[in-house]
């Protein structure tokens, strides 16, 4: 089944075109990387998707729905998390958190059955041990991973993640991708990730969009990161290296290079 499918998708803020004429694909259980520069639309594709953000033109649909009428389905953790870090919730209460207001509970009395659920998803992603430790208290790697529970608690079909890695040092970013690379591989869910650093995630892309306000290449991880793609978006010194069989793309620090006329 083709869990997302976007055609001609132009994304509007006010007259704005933020993301303009973007079409692809993707099947039930894939994973795409959503990758681009600062200020490439990739927050605003993803937004837009999860049916946050409304303004746009051409089709767009969620397992063969418009994306308000698949939001059930849909579990979006944004890039910095709102959490406000003054309340002492522990992390099992910070994932019970996404069933219950998955549920509509307005008083903060957590039900048995979301408590059970909570605590198997902080055993998926290996932090049963630390349940009653306060969430604020925990490692960014950690704080990522309760957030990523609290996502899968509401058993989504598709879960889209906004930068996932990005305030991470480098072992928590391992910490993490290792728990992406399990959600994919065990629990079928189709998942879009942005990220403006491809290689952390690399071996868990089954296909890789890369948006420069426009759709640059859509395809396979070998298809899209050659040189030639890359460098169109970020500049000259832009490479993709094998290493050990591996693609490794340097694209250094760059700024948003502009296609096409109009917009922003
Ligand atoms: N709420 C908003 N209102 C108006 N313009 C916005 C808003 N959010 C983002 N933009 C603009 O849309 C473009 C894409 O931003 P964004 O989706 O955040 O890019 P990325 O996530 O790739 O860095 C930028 O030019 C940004 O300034
Ligand atoms: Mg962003």
């Amino acid at each position: 089944m083709r869990a997302v499918k976007a055609e001609n998708l132009t994304i509007l803020y006010e007259e704005q075109r933020a993301v303009e004429d973007v079409t692809f694909e993707l099947d039930e259980g894939e994973t795409m990387l959503l990758l681009g520069p600062n200020g490439a639309g990739k927050t605003t594709l993803l937004r837009t998707i999860a049916a946050f953000h409304r303004e746009y033109t051409g089709k767009l649909e969620v397992f063969g729905r418009k994306p308000e009428e698949a939001r059930d389905l849909i579990s979006y953790v944004p890039q910095s998390h709102v959490l406000n870090e003054r309340v002492p919730l522990t992390a099992i209460e910070v994932v019970a958190m996404g069933g219950i207001y998955r549920k509509g509970f307005v008083h903060f009395k957590i039900p048995k059955e979301i408590l059970q659920k909570a605590e198997e998803a902080l055993g998926f992603v290996g932090l049963a041990h630390i349940k009653d430790r306060l969430f604020r208290e925990l490692s960014g790697g950690q704080k990522q991973r309760v957030l990523l529970a609290r996502a899968l608690i509401s058993d989504p079909g598709l879960l889209l993640l906004d930068e996932p890695l990005s305030a991470l040092d480098p072992s928590a970013r391992v910490e993490v991708a290792n728990v992406l690379d399990k959600i994919k591989h065990e629990s079928g869910i189709t998942m879009i990730i942005t990220t403006h650093d491809v290689n952390p995630l690399i071996d868990i892309g089954d296909k890789v969009l890369l948006l420069n306000r426009r759709l640059i290449a859509f395809g396979t991880p070998s298809k899209v990161l050659r040189d030639e793609i890359i460098k169109t978006v970020y500049g000259p010194l832009a490479r993709v290296i094998p290493i050990e069989g591996k693609l490794f793309c340097i694209t250094g620090d760059t700024h948003l290079h502009r296609h096409g006329g109009g917009g922003i």
